[in-house]
């Protein structure tokens, strides 16, 4: 006969009184930030088809949008734009009359409390929709990099608090905050897409944002899938070129790499839980196979779990709604 267990772990499952105080990662709404996709025009929500419950919201749309999240406690917005044109350098990616500078004048204007952060990228305002200037098959580094702090100056000339590059470009972070000191901005954060996979998990994203490359891949400037010590190089490239806050795309598949970049940089971190992670649980939940609040929930839990302190996602509404019943 076995001896009877003396240490028993279960002890400390007998209630949710108890399981509550020795739960080791807690969730908030202050812990997400909402993507929001913003068009030209108004009174326009044209629904994502491959991401159900999300939209591209026109300016006046987007404000209800963003006073939604605001009363749910959720403190950060993310801003991706649809551009009215396109061309060969990305032109309207720095264009103050667009829809990106616009959504985040009037969402500054109406609730100045909301850290505002938008994308800075070149693929959803080229006409070949790659992140950086393409020269016959090759994406341009170094030529990039002024485009994209044109880019980031038009946005917190806007009145953005934050820029976050998502291009992978080498250098961009430097030079962003290059520019922006240099023009006096010495206050606005640069939010870094510092290690951001090729993944296949974007595909819906690229739909909302028709930001997907007409030739070739993403793989000569996003990082390969396999790889972890890379991601730590990359991270440390952008404390040094002093990023304010990294992030690291996409959540799911990449926890480890999470908890690698947590462990050794002490900068704020972020994941962005993204398109396809989202619509994978849209999809499963929509076939009744999946219990959608609690798969959610789980994943989020996850994410900080690992080392996240913030979250990007698609779910921020419903999970900010969930946690605050
Ligand atoms: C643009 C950008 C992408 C995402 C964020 N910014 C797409 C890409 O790199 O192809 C992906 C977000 C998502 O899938 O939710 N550089
Ligand atoms: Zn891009």
């Amino acid at each position: 006969m076995l001896p009877l267990p003396v240490k028993r772990p279960r002890r400390l499952r007998g209630s949710d009184q108890l399981r509550g105080m020795v739960r080791e990662t807690s969730l908030t709404p202050g812990d997400f930030i909402a993507p929001l996709f913003i068009v030209n025009g108004v009174e326009k929500a044209e629904p994502v088809e491959s991401m159900p419950g999300i939209f591209r919201y026109s300016v006046d749309l987007a404000l209800n949008e963003a006073g939604r999240l605001a009363d749910l406690g959720v403190p950060g917005l993310i801003l991706f734009g649809i551009p009215a044109y396109k061309d060969a350098r990305g032109s309207s990616a720095w264009d103050s009359g667009e829809a990106v500078q616009s959504a985040v004048r009037a969402i500054k204007d109406k609730f100045p409390d909301m850290l505002v952060i938008s994308d800075v990228c070149l693929c959803g305002y080229s006409d070949h929709g790659h992140c950086g200037l393409v020269a016959g098959e090759e994406i341009l580094n170094d030529e990039t990099l002024d485009l994209l702090a044109k880019t980031a100056l038009s946005h917190v000339r806007a009145g953005a608090d934050a820029v976050a590059p998502s291009d992978m470009m080498d250098g961009r972070v430097a030079a962003i905050r290059n520019v922006l000191d240099s023009e006096g901005f010495t206050d606005k954060l640069i939010i870094s897409y510092a290690v951001k996979y090729a993944s296949a998990y974007y595909g819906p994203f690229r739909d909302a944002a028709a930001s997907a490359p007409r030739f070739g891949c993403r793989r000569t400037y996003q990082m390969d899938p396999a790889n972890v010590r890379e991601a730590l190089r990359e991270a440390w490239l952008d404390v040094e070129e002093a990023a304010d806050m990294i992030m690291v795309k996409p959540a799911l598949a990449y926890l480890d790499v999470i908890k690698a970049v947590r462990d050794e940089i002490y900068l704020p971190l972020l994941t962005y839980n993204v398109s396809g992670e989202y619509a994978m649980v849209k999809a499963a939940a929509e076939r009744g196979w999946i219990e959608e609040e609690a798969v959610v929930l789980e994943h989020m839990l996850a994410m900080k779990r690992a080392g996240a302190d913030l979250i990007v996602t698609y779910h921020a509404y419903d999970a900010a709604r969930w946690l605050q019943q």
